[in-house]
């Protein structure tokens, strides 16, 4: 079953970098879907790089409108083949101060907008040790940053399950306590309905363990920094096709 492997290049590159690395992995097609998501100062080159591979964007500013100095909204990103955006990532949250609520405004400006959005949550080392606390911090986070949007429309978003100490570490979550969340997150979310909800894993994937998240029938994909800012990695998540 074809996965779907998206790519945060976070702050990781500059232009000549970013396109370097899109000219190489741009040469293939993939098994699983790949969608790679630039600084926005680099994102022009989607335009340059085109192929199987989608794109979205790391952040964005929610308003629309012409007096808003310094801001970047999804009405400027038009022509840049952005297809999906990410909201909620950890790092918005800790540094940038981001709340569920400023979240939620994101989401939904991204939905009226046509862009896919990508929702990251994910409990913190020490709400890990309760399952319970976990499973009312998760549901917590679903429901402030889901808030008005319609049932009907979650199966236009993405989830991306990332625990806050997994990000940036030197290993991955354990594999049957991410699969228990993500079967938590998508019970949470289809309220016995039968919606077809995307939910990927993020956090320290990496060449030991890529293959364990990505053959699990739970886990729809993930959500890689890193071990993919290497153009050979991203090739080995996303299964070159020779
Ligand atoms: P990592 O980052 O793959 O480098 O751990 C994941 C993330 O920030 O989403």
């Amino acid at each position: 079953m074809s996965k779907l492997i998206i790519i945060n290049l976070k702050t990781s590159k500059n232009s000549v970098e970013t396109s370097e690395y899109l000219e190489q992995i741009t040469k293939y097609d993939y098994k699983n879907k790949v969608v790679i998501l630039p600084s926005v100062s680099n994102l022009f080159l989607s335009s340059l790089y085109t192929s199987n591979i989608e794109y979205g964007v790391q952040d964005f500013y929610y308003k629309d409108g012409d007096s808003l100095t310094g801001a970047v909204n999804l009405k400027m990103l038009e022509f840049m083949n952005v297809k999906y955006a990410l909201v909620g990532h950890h790092e918005r949250r800790k540094e940038f101060k981001e709340s569920n609520a400023t979240i939620n405004k994101k989401l939904i400006y991204a939905l009226n907008n046509n862009v896919i959005p990508i929702l990251c949550i994910g409990e913190s080392l020490k709400q890990s040790e309760n399952k319970n606390l976990c499973k009312a911090f998760l549901k917590k986070q679903l429901s402030l940053c889901l808030r008005g949007v319609k049932k009907s429309d979650y199966e236009k978003i993405i989830i991306a399950y990332e625990p806050t100490f997994a990000i940036g570490a030197e290993s991955g979550a354990n594999l049957e306590y991410v699969e228990n969340n993500i079967r938590l997150i998508k019970e949470l979310l289809s309220n016995n309905q039968k919606y077809n909800i995307k939910v990927l894993y993020g956090g320290s994937v990496n060449e030991e363990n890529y293959n364990l998240y990505l053959e699990s029938e739970v886990i729809d994909g993930v959500l890689v920094a890193r071990f993919a800012q290497k153009s050979e990695n991203l090739m080995k998540l996303a299964g070159r096709n020779e």
